[in-house]
């Protein structure tokens, strides 16, 4: 089965409107469309409805970096998925800056991937493991408890829709500049795809795990894209500080598009 290949940019906290809209107004500039490629931009809240009247559809999708579990009520400063159902096509959830500094808990991350499908929006399911599991060797059982709970109320078919991207915590924002610093290597987001595909496949079975969109991130730039996106399993990078950079982030879906098509090495 041929999955799109899917470039995910997290703005996070970053940019005030203005800032934001020339980013993107680069972006457009740079950036062809591409059928076997998506490019989907996640902002914050107050930047998807004016973006959204600036966003050329043709080459990318919006995407929110978290939204609240609960449809509507009284939860002050909260948004919900189905306030944001019109306005985006997919959202990040359990990114590891909420679970750690927002102490979501697997609980929460569990109702939010049910309560984006029942309102329409896509998840990219973000897991990974600390510094202190990777170095305890228990990247595999964290990766495994964090699919299994947050994938507890969904369907196959619902799986075969979304999107699970695998970010080593201990390896998120280590910045251009790897020497000295920690950093994964392609093999290594080869080996976690292979092996999330497998604990799918046991669960929801085949046409799931062959159809769900696994994406690796962490300190993914235009030079080093190409390795992560040739890596065997893996369909895309969720990119974070890079993304701010229209170079890079046209870079990286430059390099996909030379990754899908065999260009150069
Ligand atoms: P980074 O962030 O690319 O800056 O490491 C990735 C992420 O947090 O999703």
């Amino acid at each position: 089965m041929k999955r799109k290949k899917l470039i995910v940019a997290n703005w996070k906290m970053n940019m005030n409107l203005q800032q934001a809209s020339i980013l993107l107004h680069r972006l457009q500039e740079r950036i062809q469309i591409h059928k076997d490629i998506e490019v989907v931009l996640a902002m914050s809240y107050l930047h998807l409805q004016p973006l959204s009247l600036q966003i050329d559809r043709r080459k990318f999708r919006q995407a929110a970096q978290n939204a609240y579990y609960d449809d509507h009520g009284p939860f002050t400063g909260e948004v919900s998925f189905s306030m944001l159902h019109d306005l985006v096509h997919y959202s990040l959830v359990g990114h590891s800056e909420r679970r750690v500094k927002f102490n979501e808990s697997l609980d929460d991350v569990r109702k939010k991937v049910a309560s984006a499908f029942r309102n329409g929006v896509t998840p990219i399911l973000c897991i990974g493991e600390q510094k202190d599991e990777h170095l305890r060797l228990e990247t595999k059982q964290v990766v495994h408890d964090q699919l299994s709970s947050a994938l507890l109320d969904v369907t196959p078919e619902e799986v075969a829709e979304m999107v699970i991207a695998y970010e080593p915590v201990w390896a998120i924002s280590n910045g251009n500049d790897y020497h000295g610093h920690d950093i994964a290597t392609p093999d290594d987001a080869k080996e976690m795809a292979t092996y999330i595909r497998h604990q799918i496949e046991s669960t929801f079975g085949k046409y799931a795990a062959n159809s769900v969109r696994i994406l690796y991130g962490a300190s993914v730039n235009s030079e080093n894209a190409r390795a992560f996106l040739d890596a065997d399993g893996i369909d895309g990078v969720l990119v974070g500080g890079a993304s701010l950079n229209y170079h890079e982030f046209s870079g990286i879906v430059n390099a996909a598009y030379r990754s899908l098509h065999g260009i150069g090495v």
